[in-house]
Parts: structure tokens; C-alpha cells; sequence
């Protein structure tokens, strides 16, 4: 059985395969064999996706002959830390990995940025190979070489550029996702349209509701869009000196929301996404570079989605200054001053930092108001 759909990132001697499909787990051994330097792995995953997925996964890799240890570490972002860091480094030593040993990331964003970081550090720099298993990972996190863990500064304050070998997306896994992880998932593949593709979505508008009854076709469809979105923006620019910057639409805001609320799971990471955007859209009306009913648009799908398009209580209680606070510690901030991805409409995002504080204040307000 050969997968759906390879796509590919090209990136010279670090280009890589996408591969795309139903049952892709159960082919990871003959899908992997040929991008491991030898036949030796490390998974790391979580005790959400461990008892689903981690014994198919090795049962696989051991039919190809791909002998491997594992580490379990506890689900959600609070896992993406300097502690488990040192967790996953150490794990790896123990089971006396070598420089050709291949870390495989079983999991979503936070296991597969946290397995990237700790790959590109163990012994200066070890192969990972990125199995995302929620929607988020499957369209962004696994794609493009973003690792990294969130200080006590911030949201992905500490982290490197470092490609995965491959990425095996099986759309199957999907199946035991809780509805409210692929909700939160679905704000990133929004986040396509929104920045530079209207006719996707246009026709997310029409087919939201598919990709999140769980609809295969539906699902499949945007994973492989969102796919190569992301492969294309990532071959042109890997280090975001340009056009990858614009993948953070939203994400300003988003991350502000995250460092203040503590990645305590009161918000996933794509809920602060969807607010963000919400917000990005609003400052963009406010500056008068959008059509306001281009942000109407965008409020009434991701409300008729179910989607977040205010913060949280917990958040509303809290003064605007300070999550302006925490978007000054963003990785996009130059000279003192936030790079902000805008919009002149649908599809249309560009780069600026030509913002007041007091039109980024009157933003908050807004949306803190109950
Ligand atoms: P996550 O990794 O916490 O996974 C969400 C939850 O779903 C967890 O509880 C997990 O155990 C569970 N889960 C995973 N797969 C499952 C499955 N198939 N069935 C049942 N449960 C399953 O969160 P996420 O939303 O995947 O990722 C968010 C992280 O990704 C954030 O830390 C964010 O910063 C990061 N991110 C990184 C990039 C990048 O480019 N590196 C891009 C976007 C987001
Ligand atoms: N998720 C943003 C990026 O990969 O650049």
C-alpha cells in the first residue's frame, strides 16, 4: 500500500517528505527505514497518545527491523518546559543513543516541538523524525523545523531551527482526537486562508463544518492544502527573515494570552490562535486598511464553527498593559518595537510595525470587555 499523498519540502540537503494518508502508522517502518542513518529510533510521546498509538508505531518500526526505546512524558503544554527538556536529553543518553539514532516524535505540537529541540541538542545534533497525531501538528507545528519549549518569559523563547528527516501524517489518528483539539486545530488551518489564499477560505466557509464532523475526504483535503502552504512558505524563507512571518498571523496576541494564563490548559494554543486573529483582523479594521466586513466574515465562521473569538474570563479581569507586556518579549520585536502581521483583507496579510500603543490598547480593551 503506498500513502495518499508525498509532498515535498525542499530545503537542499535538508529536504524532506510529507507523507499523507489513512493507516500510515502502520507503514512507518518501510515509510521511515530508508531516512534512518541505521536501524535504531527513540520515541517520545505522551500518556494521551502512548496507549493508542506507541505499540502499532513500534510493532511496525520492528518488522523493518528498527529497534526502539521510548519515553512517556505527561499530555499538554505545560510539558514543553526546560525541566522535560532535560528529561527527554537524558532519556536519550540512558538508552546510550548514538550520533546515527533517530528521535521520533509521536504526538502533537508540544511533544513534536519538544522531541525537535532535544534531538538538535543531544550530542550536537541528532535525526527526528515528526509523527503528529492532532490536527494542529498535522497542518503547522510538524512542518518547517520550528523546536522549542516556553520559558518563564514566554511562548517559545528557547528553541532552534532544525528539520525532521520526514513527517508521517496518518489521517486516522484524528479519530480519537477530542472535539475541542480539533477545534482548536482548525484555527491554523484558517490561518492559510486567511493570510494568503481566499479561495480556501471560501471554501472552508462552506466545508468547516465537514473537516470537523470528522469527515475523511474533508480532513484530508486540508491537511494536504495546509501542507503545502506551509512547504512552500518554509522553502522560501526557513529562518523567517521574511514572508514565514507571516505563519504568525494571530500569534502575537495569541502568545501574550498563553504566557499570562500559564499553558494550564484553560486555553489551547489554537484558541489563543482564533482571539488573535479575531484581534489582528479588528487593529487591521481600526488602522483602516480592511473592510470591516472582511473581520465580520471571519467573527461569524469561527462563532458558527464554534471557534473562540474573545478571551477567556480568567483573561478579562486582567489590564491591557500587561499582556502588552508579554508581546514585547515576542521573538518578532526589533529595536523595541512588534512586528505585526496585518491585513489589508481576506488573504491579503503583509508585515508592519507602523502601530501605536494606544491603537494596540483600544484592541484589548475591546475584546476584554465582557
Ligand atoms: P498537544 O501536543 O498538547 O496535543 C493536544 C492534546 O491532544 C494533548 O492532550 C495530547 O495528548 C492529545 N492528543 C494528541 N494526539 C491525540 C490523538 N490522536 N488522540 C487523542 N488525543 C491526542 O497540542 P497541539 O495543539 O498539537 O500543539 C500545540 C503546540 O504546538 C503549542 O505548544 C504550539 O506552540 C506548538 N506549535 C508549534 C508550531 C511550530 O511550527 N513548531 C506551530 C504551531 C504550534
Ligand atoms: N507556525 C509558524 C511557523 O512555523 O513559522
Amino acid at each position: 500500500m503506498t500513502p495518499s499523498k508525498t509532498l515535498t519540502v525542499a530545503l537542499e540537503d535538508r529536504s524532506y517528505g510529507i507523507h499523507i494518508g489513512a493507516g500510515l502508522i502502520e507503514q512507518a517502518g518501510h515509510l521511515l527505514a530508508p531516512v534512518l542513518q541505521k536501524p535504531g529510533a527513540f520515541i517520545v510521546t505522551d500518556d494521551n497518545v502512548a496507549p493508542r498509538y506507541l505499540e502499532p508505531l513500534q510493532k511496525s518500526l520492528g518488522a523493518s527491523g528498527i529497534k526502539c526505546d521510548h519515553l512517556i512524558l505527561p499530555a499538554g503544554e505545560a510539558t514543553k518546559s526546560f525541566a522535560n527538556l532535560q528529561v527527554v536529553v537524558e532519556a536519550m543518553l540512558a538508552a546510550k543513543v548514538e550520533r546515527s539514532t533517530t528521535a521520533i516524535a509521536l504526538g502533537g505540537g508540544v511533544i513534536g516541538d519538544l522531541t525537535g529541540f532535544a534531538a538538535s541538542v543531544t550530542l550536537r545534533g541528532i535525526d527526528f523524525v515528526q509523527v503528529p497525531t492532532t490536527l494542529l501538528a498535522q497542518v503547522d507545528s510538524s512542518v518547517g523545523g520550528k523546536t522549542g519549549i516556553n520559558t518563564a518569559q514566554g511562548k517559545n523563547l528557547a528553541g532552534s531551527f532544525y528539520q525532521p528527516k520526514a513527517v508521517l501524517v496518518d489521517t486516522d489518528t484524528l479519530k480519537t482526537l477530542p472535539d475541542r483539539e480539533r477545534l482548536a486545530g482548525y484555527a491554523e488551518v484558517c490561518k492559510y486562508g486567511l493570510l494568503g489564499d481566499v479561495d480556501f477560505w471560501d471554501w472552508l466557509e462552506q466545508n468547516g463544518a465537514r473537516v470537523l464532523s470528522g469527515d475523511n475526504d474533508a480532513i484530508t483535503n486540508v491537511i494536504e492544502i495546509s501542507c503545502e502552504a506551509k512547504a512552500r512558505v518554509v522553502t522560501e524563507d526557513e529562518r523567517e527573515s521574511g514572508v514565514r512571518a507571516l505563519l504568525n498571523l494571530g500569534h502575537t496576541f495569541a502568545h501574550a494570552f498563553e504566557a499570562e494564563l500559564g499553558y494550564s490548559g484553560a486555553l489551547l494554543h489554537g484558541e489563543a490562535v482564533a482571539i488573535g486573529i479575531v484581534m489582528a483582523f479588528d487593529l487591521s479594521v481600526r488602522l483602516g486598511l480592511c473592510p470591516a466586513l472582511d473581520a465580520d466574515r471571519v467573527r461569524a465562521h469561527f462563532n458558527a464553527v464554534g471557534l473562540m473569538t474573545k478571551p477567556p474570563v480568567e483573561a478579562q479581569r486582567i489590564a491591557p498593559d500587561v499582556f502588552l507586556g508579554h508581546m514585547m518579549q515576542d521573538k518578532k520585536v526589533a529595536d523595541g518595537k512588534i512586528t505585526f502581521v496585518l491585513v489589508r483583507g481576506i488573504g491579503q496579510a503583509f508585515l508592519t510595525q507602523d502601530v501605536t500603543q494606544s491603537d494596540v490598547t483600544a484592541i484589548f480593551e475591546a475584546a476584554l470587555t465582557v
